[in-house]
């Protein structure tokens, strides 16, 4: 199997999202919210794009993820839209656009894909969201679930805490992970669970699942763009892996441009535009004989000289 960034690799679906996980080879998945994060991820071969709500707080600074709306989020499925070409597109349904009412959430499950493009949505819950993911995947849109440390669900657990961690919540996980399979939801993320609980969940259900802070056992691995290249302004959490600090190189970069400009370095000769020579001529001229009476920016050549008729002056 080449290693090499697989931007020729064809367009990911969710039936080969399948024959990966009875294949065993592990399925990659990044977030990303802009165009131009979309077009590097997806050109790097990542198998799954997920425009994840946690930009309420990489990419616009809010607090935690419970008030990014519906328009904010389709206002990013639809930059990612247009990056993307093979991966498979899946979009986050906010808090609220589907805990209230089924018809609304169904309604707003279609508005990613109508208007997003988007090619799987994402739920958080387990067992008692197994009856809208049956509805929304009636209405034709594929689904992802959710389950373990469900950032929407923060008040209620009482901060972003590892779950699963005895047996009774061991089992509500299985039971969880089991009613959204039976529904035949597309994919399982499986966020902040230990290790020996994600092994027997994905072991169980046929759809793949895809960890974050879940051990290697799952059938793919999420993490959040901006977490891997350290843009996240906060203390890493344990399962993390920074791949690049891009925190330090834009940071290099602004200061490099302040310094450049401060120093009078920026622009150089090079970076100007300038005069054809004629004008030049033209205006060298101008310069040397000041009587001609022209103010400093009516520069241009006379009536005669540009034979337009004008006297070439922008008043
Ligand atoms: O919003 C998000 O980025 C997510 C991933 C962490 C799975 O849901």
């Amino acid at each position: 199997m080449s290693l090499a960034p697989a931007s020729n690799h064809g367009k990911i679906t969710i039936a080969s999202m399948r024959e990966q996980k009875l294949r065993r080879e592990p399925i990659t998945c990044l977030t990303a919210s802009d165009y131009p994060t979309a077009r590097l991820v997806d050109e790097a071969g990542i198998d799954m794009v997920l425009v994840g709500d946690s930009l309420a707080q990489t990419m616009l600074g809010y607090e935690n993820t419970l008030s990014i709306t519906m328009e904010e989020m389709l206002h990013h499925v639809k930059a990612v839209r247009r990056g993307v070409k093979n991966a498979l597109l899946v979009a986050d349904m906010p808090y609220g656009s589907y805990q209230v009412d089924h018809k609304e959430a169904v309604r707003n499950a279609t508005r990613f894909v109508k208007e997003g493009g988007a090619e799987v949505v994402k739920i958080e819950g387990g067992e008692k969201r197994a009856d809208l993911a049956r509805r929304i995947i009636n209405a034709e849109i594929p689904v992802a679930g959710h389950i373990g440390l469900t950032p929407q669900s923060l008040h209620v657990m009482g901060g972003y805490k590892v779950q699963g961690k005895d047996l009774r919540a061991i089992e509500q996980l299985r039971r969880d992970a089991e009613a959204l399979d039976r529904v035949g939801v597309s994919c399982l993320f499986l966020e902040g669970i230990p290790r020996e609980v994600v092994s027997a969940i994905t072991a169980e259900v046929n759809a793949p699942t895809i960890g974050i802070g879940a051990g290697p056992e799952c059938d793919g691995q999420v993490l959040v763009f901006h977490d891997i290249l350290n843009l996240t302004f906060g203390s890493p959490a344990k399962f993390l892996r920074r791949y690049a600090d891009a925190a330090a190189l834009v940071t290099s970069a602004v200061q490099a441009f302040r310094a450049d400009v401060k120093s009078h370095e920026y622009p150089s000769d090079a970076e100007c535009y300038h005069l054809p020579k004629e004008t030049m001529a033209n205006l060298d001229l101008l310069l040397a004989n000041p009587q001609t009476g022209y103010p400093s920016w009516q520069i241009l050549p006379s009536r005669k000289a540009n034979g337009n008729g004008d006297n070439g002056s922008r008043e």
